[in-house]
C-alpha cells in the first residue's frame, strides 16, 4: 500500500475495536474508504486483559477495512486511552541556525526535541508531545512560526507520557495482529477534532466520553488540552445494574438499556410494555421504561457526580463558559443529558453531533477523529520519525519500542 497516501487509524475500546482507512484530501477532509469493527473481547475496563483475544479482534477489524477498501494495512496510528496517561508542560529552547534567521521546519524539529528533556520514573515513557504555542525571542501564542524571522526559538509543549507495560501490552497487540505502528495519538485529541469547535477549544468546555468500561474527562480551554482524568466505570456497568435489578442475562439487558434506557426517571413512560423474563422463569413479564430507569438512572447520576468531583479536582467547580459536550456510547441514551446538566447545575450541556461525511456509526468518531487530528496536526511534529517500521521479528517488542521511541529523541 502507499503509505504516503493513507492514513490507518486503529481505537481499541472495551465494546469494539474499530479500523478506519482514510485518503486525505487537498480540501483537508478525509475519504473514508475502509471501517472495521470487531467486538473487544480482551478488554476489560479499558485495560487490555486478554492479549491474544485482542489480537484476534484487531486482526479481523483490520481485515474488515482491508477488504472493503481492497487495500493491505501494514501501519497505522493509535488511538490511547487516558487511562495510565500523564500530561507534563515543558518548555525547549534552540538558537535559529539559518544566516538570515528564518525559522525551517528543522528548527521546529530541534525545539520539539529539545522539549523533550524532563526527568521521567523508570516505569513511563513519552509517547506524544504536543506543542502548545512557540515563542519567538519572546514573543509568545505564535502558532507556526515556519517562515518568520527570529533568534531564538521557544516551544511550551505538552509532554504525553504512559506507563510502559499498558503501552506496551497495546503496542504488542497490534504488533501481533500484523500491523506496525505510525504513531500514538491521545484519544482526548482525536475526539476533540470532531466533537468540539474550536470556539469552544478557546473558550473552556470539557470533553465527556461515557464509553463501555471507562469514562474519560478532558478539560479544553485557551485553544488546548489541559486536563485529562480517566474512571473506570461506563456503560457495562449500567447493564449489570439492570440485569442484577431485572433478574435477566447480561445479554437481555444490554438490548433493553440500548432500546428503552432512559437516564432520567421522569422522561420515562410508565406504562408496562416491555416483555423480560426472568432468569429461572419461563414466564414473560411485561415492565415499563420507568422501572428500567429505576435502577439506571442512580449509576448515570454516580457517573456524573465522580466527572464533577474530578472536574473541581481539577480546578473548574462549576462548568467553564462552552460547558461540557457529552459523547461515547452512553451519551446516546434518552435524557443523558438532562441528568448532565442537573448534576453540574449548568444548562450548558450538549450532546457530540457526528457528522463527520459519509460516516453514519457514531462508534467510528474516535477512530476517525484519530485520521483528522494525523492529518491536521501530526505531519509538522515527528511523524517522519514515527514512521519508521517495528520489523517483524529480530530484536524483542520492547527493543524496537525503545528503539523507535529513541529514534524520535535522537
Ligand atoms: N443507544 C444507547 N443507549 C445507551 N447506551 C448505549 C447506546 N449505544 C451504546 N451504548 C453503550 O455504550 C457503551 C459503548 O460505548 P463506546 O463504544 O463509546 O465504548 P468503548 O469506546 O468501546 O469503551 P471504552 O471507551 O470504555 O474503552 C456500551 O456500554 C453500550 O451499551
Ligand atoms: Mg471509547
Amino acid at each position: 500500500m502507499n503509505r504516503k497516501s493513507f492514513l490507518v487509524g486503529i481505537d481499541v475500546g472495551t465494546a469494539e475495536v474499530r479500523v478506519a482507512l482514510g485518503e486525505p484530501r487537498p480540501d483537508g477532509t478525509i475519504n473514508i474508504i475502509g471501517l472495521g469493527l470487531s467486538p473487544s473481547d480482551g478488554v476489560r475496563k479499558g485495560v487490555i486483559v486478554d492479549l491474544e483475544k485482542t489480537v484476534e479482534s484487531i486482526f479481523t477489524a483490520v481485515e474488515e477495512a482491508e477488504r472493503m477498501a481492497g487495500i493491505k494495512i501494514d501501519s497505522a496510528y493509535i488511538a490511547l486511552k487516558g487511562l495510565n496517561i500523564e500530561l507534563i508542560n515543558n518548555r525547549g529552547v534552540v538558537a535559529v541556525t539559518a544566516e538570515d534567521r528564518e525559522i525551517h521546519e528543522e528548527d521546529l524539529e530541534r525545539v520539539m526535541q529539545a522539549s523533550r528533556v524532563v526527568a521521567l520514573p523508570m516505569d513511563r515513557e513519552i509517547v506524544d508531545i504536543i506543542p502548545r504555542e512557540f515563542i519567538v525571542d519572546g514573543f509568545d501564542g505564535i502558532k507556526d512560526p515556519v517562515g518568520m524571522l527570529g533568534v531564538r526559538l521557544e516551544v511550551d509543549a505538552q509532554i504525553v507520557t504512559s506507563l510502559i507495560t499498558s503501552l506496551h501490552n497495546l503496542l504488542r497487540c497490534v504488533n501481533r495482529a500484523g500491523v506496525n505502528i505510525d504513531g500514538l495519538v491521545l484519544q482526548a485529541m482525536a475526539n476533540s477534532e470532531v466533537s468540539l469547535s474550536s470556539d469552544e477549544k478557546d473558550l473552556g468546555v470539557f470533553l465527556i466520553d461515557i464509553g463501555s468500561g471507562t469514562t474519560e474527562i478532558a478539560l479544553f480551554q485557551y485553544g488546548k488540552l489541559q486536563q485529562l482524568k480517566v474512571f473506570p466505570i461506563g456503560g457495562d456497568h449500567i447493564t449489570t445494574d439492570l440485569a442484577a435489578g431485572l433478574r435477566i442475562n447480561h445479554y437481555k439487558a444490554e438490548e433493553l438499556k440500548k432500546e428503552h434506557g432512559t437516564a432520567l426517571l421522569s422522561m420515562a413512560e410508565s406504562e408496562p410494555k416491555i416483555e423480560i423474563k426472568t432468569v429461572g422463569s419461563h414466564e414473560l413479564r411485561l415492565v415499563s421504561e420507568r422501572e428500567l430507569s429505576s435502577y439506571i438512572e442512580p449509576r448515570v447520576e454516580e457517573i456524573f457526580q465522580i466527572t464533577r468531583e474530578e472536574m473541581a479536582k481539577m480546578g473548574c467547580p462549576y462548568l467553564p463558559p462552552a460547558g461540557a459536550v457529552l459523547r461515547g456510547g452512553v451519551s446516546r441514551m434518552k435524557g443523558i443529558v438532562e441528568v448532565a446538566r442537573h448534576t453540574f447545575e449548568s444548562d450548558q450541556v450538549r450532546t457530540a453531533e457526528f457528522d463527520v461525511v459519509g460516516i453514519k456509526n457514531p462508534t467510528y468518531s474516535t477512530v476517525v477523529g484519530l485520521l483528522y487530528y494525523v492529518q491536521r496536526h501530526q505531519p509538522r511534529m515527528h511523524i517522519q520519525e514515527q514512521s519508521k517500521k517495528v520489523k517483524k521479528g529480530g530484536p524483542s517488542l520492547w527493543q524496537r519500542i525503545k528503539d523507535w521511541l529513541t529514534d524520535i529523541v535522537d
